[in-house]
């Protein structure tokens, strides 16, 4: 199994099957806190957590993901993951938190956590986070971590029943790593 130990308390473990109901139920009681900006989790059915689980894993299996679940001691607090582009040496961080463990530092951890995976372990060249211009909550991590604000993209996701924008946080290995 692969576990990524991010303080005493917390940890990363590959996304498996036999974890599926414990994610779905996180999701569950978050619907609102995590739907705000990533519309999935509003109406997410066990079968789709399921789903995503198996197609992530069939990811990982090909070296284009790692999805993680973060445990809390032994409780599932929540989910980040890189989708990687192999030919470039690049990849996207996407997490959210249960709203129990929000804002004590924790999701800034675990980027690191995997930020430091993706350079050193994977050879990643580059790491980019996005998130809508609104998510201010999200926007902290990057720019707490030094990545660089890179750019707007326009209208780029529906989010309910508006356009939102994106904003695009990039930070290369040379800088992170020297
Ligand atoms: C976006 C999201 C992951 C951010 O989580 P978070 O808990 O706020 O992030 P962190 O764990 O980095 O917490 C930072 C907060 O903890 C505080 N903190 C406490 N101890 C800390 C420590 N040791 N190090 C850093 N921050 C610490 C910081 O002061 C900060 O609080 P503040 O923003 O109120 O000042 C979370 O709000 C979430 O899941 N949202 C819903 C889903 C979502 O939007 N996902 C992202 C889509 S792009």
């Amino acid at each position: 199994m692969f576990k990524y130990q991010v303080d005493e308390h917390t940890s990363l473990a590959i996304t498996e099957m036999r974890h599926a109901e414990a994610l779905y139920n996180v999701i569950a009681e978050n619907r609102h806190h995590i739907g705000q900006f990533l519309m999935f989790a509003k109406n997410q059915t066990l079968e789709e957590t399921k789903s995503f689980v198996e197609t992530s894993l069939t990811r990982f299996a090909t070296g284009i993901g790692v999805p993680t679940c973060i445990w809390y001691d032994n409780q599932l607090i929540g989910s980040i993951g890189l989708h990687i582009s192999k030919a470039n040496r690049s990849a996207s961080i996407g997490y959210w938190i249960s709203k129990e463990y929000e804002a004590k530092g924790i999701m800034t951890k675990c980027c690191k956590a995997m930020i430091d995976y993706g350079f050193r372990e994977l050879d990643l060249n580059r790491i980019e986070i996005r998130a809508i211009k609104e998510n201010i909550r999200s926007r902290a991590i990057p720019e707490r971590l030094g990545f660089k604000l890179e750019g707007t993209l326009r209208q780029d996701v529906q989010l309910y029943d508006a356009m939102a924008d994106t904003i695009v946080y990039g930070l290369l290995a040379q800088e992170w790593l020297y």
